[in-house]
């Protein structure tokens, strides 16, 4: 079986460094393409080095753009890798633009494609992130479910047939990480002692960074938290504060250079909380027991919130009241698999080839 994997964002290193282990198991062909959507050497470079993922055969180079800018110029990109490579199985992880473009390439050319972490949605259709992973979903073949409420949207779409529950392949890395990096002095920016408690706190959703209002908001907001906030800057983020005149260093705020995984996995083990917009790092959040703030008004990783270890403060009230907050009580809950989503992916993509 030869199958191919579309990654570009940073998320989906991540997810892809489980996957190409357990590729790396069998007698399968396993080809990496790697659009270029993320390309500052913290953004890529750095995921493939610390967890050991093979250098992409193929590297399409897009870079940054506006939604159809770079969706089109992937997309553009793809048909000839497609045709020169005609894998068994396309497959595409999440909800970035590189996902649809992966996913439209290859069912224009007939090749069936496999989608992981399918199923998940916020319902939010002003997230670019919905529109992604809805048409995604209604276009693949194989929908590869991290959980069970993401089978239960599949089924309500009308896409049960085609739908299989993998568990959640970010759960098999953070696992390994974390055992791998236990004990590890967290790294942390000058003027934060890990002596004290400290917040660790990630801000790069369009719908946090993009209107001018609401970043200052949650900028104010983070500032004024009773601890100190590492915030690990993404660059969407900088450049945002950068062109609006915006100054991240402020009150308790302590911006820093986004982290290799190892490092932020145990800068967020070491924490008091997490206060973010990203959907992985909620989950990692949770899978350390960490209690974590969302500044979202929704999520799609539901099972935090009901298992009491995340907190949804999309409107900014009682952000100091949610990051202080007891200790949520201890479960055994596993919503996101024990760790071997990967091998699952595997087996599902053997099962079903050519069905
Ligand atoms: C993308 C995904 C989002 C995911 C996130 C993870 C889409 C629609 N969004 O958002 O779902 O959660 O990745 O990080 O696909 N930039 C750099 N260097 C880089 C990459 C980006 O400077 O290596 C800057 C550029 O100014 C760029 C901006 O960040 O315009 C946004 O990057 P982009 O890939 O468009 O979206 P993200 O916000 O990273």
């Amino acid at each position: 079986m030869k199958v191919l994997s579309v990654v570009g964002a940073r998320p989906q290193f991540v997810k892809l460094a489980p996957v190409a282990r357990a590729f790396a198991g069998t007698g399968h062909q396993h080809v990496i393409v790697h659009t270029g959507q993320h390309y500052d050497a913290v953004m890529s470079d750095v995921f493939f080095e610390d967890l050991q993922i093979p250098a992409p055969d193929v590297h399409l180079g897009v870079g940054s753009g506006s939604h159809g800018v770079q969706t089109g110029a992937i997309l553009a990109a793809m048909d000839a890798v497609l045709d020169e490579h005609r894998p068994d199985w396309v497959l595409v992880y999440g909800d970035t633009n590189s996902t649809l473009a992966g996913t439209l390439s290859a069912v224009k050319l007939h090749l069936p494609v496999a989608h992981l972490e399918a199923g998940l949605r916020s319902f939010n259709r002003r997230m670019p992130e919905e529109h992604n992973r809805v048409l995604t979903d209604h276009a693949a073949d194989l929908l590869l479910a991290p959980t069970a409420v993401a089978v239960d949207h599949l089924a309500a779409e009308g896409l049960a047939e085609r739908t299989v529950l993998v568990g959640d392949v970010m759960t098999d890395v953070l696992f390994t990480v974390r055992d791998a990096v236990a004990g590890r002095a967290p790294e942390l920016p000058g003027g934060v002692s890990p002596a004290e408690p400290y917040l660790l706190a990630t801000i790069h959703r369009a719908e946090n960074t993009d209107d001018e209002t609401r970043l200052r908001a949650v900028v104010e907001q983070l500032s004024g938290l009773p601890m100190p906030v590492v915030l690990l800057a993404h660059p969407r983020l900088v450049a945002r504060a950068a062109t609006l005149g915006l100054e991240l260093r402020t009150g308790s705020l302590h911006p820093t250079a986004p982290l290799p995984y190892p490092a932020m996995v145990a800068a967020a083990a070491a924490s008091a909380g997490v206060v973010t917009d990203s959907g992985g790092l909620q989950k990692e959040a949770f899978l350390l027991r960490v209690p974590c703030t969302t500044l979202r008004t929704e999520t799609e990783w539901v099972e935090t919130v009901e298992l009491g270890w995340n907190v949804l403060r999309g409107d900014l009230t009682g952000v100091a009241e949610a990051v202080t907050r007891p200790r949520p009580a201890d479960t055994d809950a596993a919503p996101y698999g024990t760790g071997d989503a990967a091998r699952q992916v595997v087996a599902a993509l053997e099962a079903r080839l050519g069905a």
